[in-house]
């Protein structure tokens, strides 16, 4: 059995000083290369329909393609202090006596905006680098994946992950003050993603861990926000996103059926190891960096803060049930309920899995009246 140190590099998942050495040294770059080691695969079976629900999605697929240039609102002027509301329902009220003996003592109410708007801009930017992670690890599914059915599907996801990418860059470079760059965190994951050669770890990776976190955390923002161009572009978003996250439940589920004890206890730990990294991004170093501020200090009272932690824990709360319904959670001595109960979100293994949620989040009119006014 891998320890800790073999699957995230450190003994203990919150050991401070280890989560903040990993940083992004490679923020002027323009491009970043990775070795997919894979293995690109021909099938001669061409029986569409044979797998009944994966078709069943790509049929929806084509019919629910949207175009970001056209069915977005870009007309609508953003008032930035609209989203720092957003932060604060996020990240709890300002209370001032909480800040005593903090980084944030002598902080004017200024400054706390100026923050609330860094940490909205940094969570966009990373919404739109992971988007980016999905549209590269879809192309590769194409590539790998040995079912006709599944590949199909994939080539549709491909364009919808072309379609985030684009309406994220645009909103953060056209409406607020352009980019982060990639969380460090979040860039080992996607790299040890694309890195590994099986075909059926990009689906976990991504479509279950990546997708999962990011249907939660857009549900939430899109529901708090009062900004009508973040609340539409979110909506149509998601539409998108709940396919994918049953694409990835719908294909893994069959798979893991064939899978030994040692094989699923790999699955096992790569969902942990990116359990782990998505919760470590969510410390936002980089805007603490910016703000030039005691990072260490101020992370150490962000792990500890109730309030976020309850968010942080609330955007787990897809990728758990779907993890039980693929069998890791209980798989051998049920060592995954074990790692997701130390990262607290083990509560959320009862909600309703993703497999079928996508109708509901299906752009119909009455679905879309709803979103824009919700
Ligand atoms: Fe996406
Ligand atoms: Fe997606």
């Amino acid at each position: 059995m891998s320890s800790n140190e073999q699957i995230i590099g450190r003994q203990d998942v919150n050991d401070l000083a280890a989560i903040l050495a990993v940083s992004n040294t490679d923020v002027h770059a323009v491009v970043h290369a990775v070795e997919d080691n894979a293995d690109a695969i021909f099938t001669w079976d061409y029986e569409k329909g044979k797998r009944p629900a994966l078709n069943k999605l790509y049929e929806k697929a084509k019919h629910s393609q949207w175009n970001g240039e056209t069915d977005l609102d870009w007309s609508i002027d953003v008032d930035p202090m609209q989203l720092v509301e957003l932060q604060r329902i996020e990240f709890g009220p300002t209370d001032r006596a909480q800040f005593i003996g903090t980084p944030f003592e002598l902080w004017t109410d200024a400054q706390f905006d100026v923050m609330a708007m860094e940490q909205n801009n940094w969570m966009l930017s990373q919404f739109m680098h992971g988007e980016q992670g999905a549209l590269i690890c879809t192309a590769k599914i194409v590539e790998t994946v040995p079912w006709i059915d599944a590949k199909y599907y994939a080539a549709t996801q491909v364009m919808d992950e072309a379609r985030h990418v684009e309406v994220f860059a645009r909103y953060l470079d056209t409406k607020l003050n352009g980019h982060y760059p990639l969380n460090a965190h979040l860039g080992l994951l996607l790299d040890d993603i694309i890195n590994d050669s099986r075909w059926d770890m990009t689906y976990l990776g991504m479509q279950i861990m990546v997708e999962g976190l990011a249907l939660a955390a857009f549900g939430f923002m899109q529901q708090t926000t009062p900004e009508p161009l973040l609340k539409q572009l979110l909506r149509y978003v998601m539409s998108d996103e709940a396919r994918h996250v049953a694409f990835g439940v719908l294909s893994l589920k069959e798979y893991y059926e064939e899978l030994s004890f040692a094989e699923i206890r790999e699955r096992q730990e790569f969902a942990f190891e990116s359990a782990v990294r998505m919760r470590d991004r969510l410390l936002m170093q980089e805007v603490l960096e910016r703000m030039d501020v005691d990072v260490h200090a101020a992370v150490k009272m962000a792990m500890e803060d109730e309030g976020r932690l309850l968010f942080q824990q609330m955007l787990f709360s897809k990728i758990v049930p779907n993890c039980k319904k693929l069998g890791l959670l209980d798989a051998g001595d049920g060592w995954l309920r074990q790692k997701f109960g130390e990262l607290g979100v083990i509560q959320f293994e009862d909600l309703t899995d993703t497999s079928d949620e996508y109708e509901a989040f299906a752009l119909d009119d009455a679905n879309l009246q709803s979103a824009s006014t919700a």
